[in-house]
């Protein structure tokens, strides 16, 4: 943080720091993802996918070159790839027989989709509040909101920062409940040296564009249990054609989709692979110095790995307080935006503030809260998880700016910028802005 007396803020009437705009996110595309997509439309067959028993119900050769990459990657023994993490996340629920009747305890602070692909199995998501050092679940509230209803959790790890997993996983096997990972923001982050993604009984991968690798629309399920990944292999290609067919007669019953990724998509992922650890590493050398520029500012809390943690950095959280700093948080967000560094107010609504669950009306008949199966009673009132209503309302701003292809005189400028609003803070208060 610099020192001197920082130049007039923009929104008292000073010039911006910053006028030119920011770059595309573009995530090293070039020469090897053009090579493969070509290679995919002169061989013309754009999608290797076939909905009946054989070698083409597991898809063409880039997507198998892909699971290949990811297993490599991760691990694990299987990856399972899919048209997007909304459908990996799905396809893990339906996977473990999770259905009406059943509540499965995920995180309010997250995008839609964790908890809705619980919805999308009939079964109800039940928000445990979260961990403001981590932004993810907080381990004692998950284990006040089991009931014996409960089948599953649904651990986020957020902004590329791992879940407490090696603590969500021996509550798990404790209590007989699977462990899912929403991995969508976190590929490369680890815990105990151990990748995210590989603490769950099974994770979702997200490769939608704004992820730190990308193929524009796609996502994968990661797993080490063949039977989970067996299912998800039916769920992904309309399985309840081939069930009859199968050699194993012991399969359950399973209606399948179409979650299919197209050879493409697919054929640019496996590239982006390869650019997956010099992205992250990228995002790791500048939001480390963005934190040590934030450091010893009182009031201002930076993003911080817990212990044993390492951070893959999707996302940069910082906390305010709006008290110390004597600003709300609104103000500084005006201001920096003056200074041409748009940031967040806050992330996402906590999700069971959303009219769906304040209706508990997922579905016509408002299934699966009153659809006969369902003895519980949940609640979304609000003020239920209250760590993550504040960072929400009061005290988080998220930035964007650690990644490539930003530099690290972006980030000395956001720095700069930061210390120019909160150098002004009389002047500011002054001028009415409180
Ligand atoms: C935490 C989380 N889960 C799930 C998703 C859904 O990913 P997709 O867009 O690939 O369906 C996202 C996407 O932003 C996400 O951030």
């Amino acid at each position: 943080m610099p020192s001197a007396t920082p130049a007039r803020p923009a929104l008292l009437g000073g010039a911006p720091l910053r006028t030119t705009p920011f770059p595309k996110h573009t995530t090293m595309m070039g020469d090897e993802e053009k090579r493969l997509v070509l290679d995919v439309i002169d061989d013309g067959e754009l999608s290797g996918f076939s909905g009946r028993v054989g070698d083409r119900f597991l898809g063409g050769r880039m997507v198998k070159a892909l699971e290949a990459e990811v297993c490599k990657y991760f691990g694990t023994a299987f990856a399972i790839s899919f048209n997007s993490a909304t459908s990996a996340l799905h396809a893990m629920v339906a996977a473990a027989g999770i259905g009406p009747g059943d509540e499965v305890i995920t995180s309010p602070f997250s995008m839609a989709a964790s908890a809705s692909a619980v919805l999308m199995h009939n079964a109800v998501p039940v928000f445990a509040d979260i961990d403001p050092a981590t932004y993810c679940l907080d381990v004692a509230s998950v284990e006040r909101a089991i009931t014996p209803r409960t089948r599953a959790i649904m651990a986020v790890n957020l902004y590329g920062h791992p879940a407490a997993l090696d603590r969500l996983r021996a509550l798990a096997d404790a209590r007989g409940l699977f462990l899912f990972e929403d991995n969508a923001q976190s590929a490369g982050a680890t815990l105990a040296g151990k990748l995210t993604g590989t603490w769950g009984h099974a994770a979702a991968l997200s490769l939608n564009y704004h992820k730190a690798i990308q193929c524009g629309e796609g996502g994968l399920v990661i797993t080490d249990d063949p039977t989970l990944a067996l299912h998800c292999q039916l769920i992904r290609n309309h399985g309840e054609v081939v069930l009859g067919d199968l050699p194993d007669a012991d399969v359950p019953s399973h209606l399948g989709w179409n979650y299919r990724l197209s050879e493409v998509n697919a054929a640019v992922a496996v590239a982006q692979m390869a650019k997956l650890d010099p992205l992250i590493a990228i995002r790791r050398r500048l939001a480390e110095r963005l934190t040590a520029l934030l450091s010893g500012i009182n009031g201002v809390t930076p993003a911080v790995p817990a212990p044993g943690c390492t951070h893959s950095y999707y996302l940069y959280p910082i906390q305010l307080d709006p008290e110390r700093l004597g600003l709300s948080r609104a103000t500084i967000v005006k201001a920096l935006a003056a200074e041409g560094f748009p940031v967040n107010a806050g992330y996402v609504k906590p999700i069971y503030w959303l009219p769906m669950y304040q209706r508990k009306a997922a579905y016509p008949k408002q299934c699966p809260f009153t659809c006969g199966h369902y003895t519980g009673d949940v609640s979304y009132a609000k003020g239920l998880c209250p760590v993550t209503e504040d960072l929400h309302m009061r005290t988080l701003i998220i930035v964007d700016i650690c990644k490539y292809p930003n530099t690290m005189a972006d980030v000395e400028q956001f720095a700069e910028a930061f210390g120019r609003v909160l150098g002004h803070r009389e002047a500011l208060r002054a001028a009415g802005h409180v």
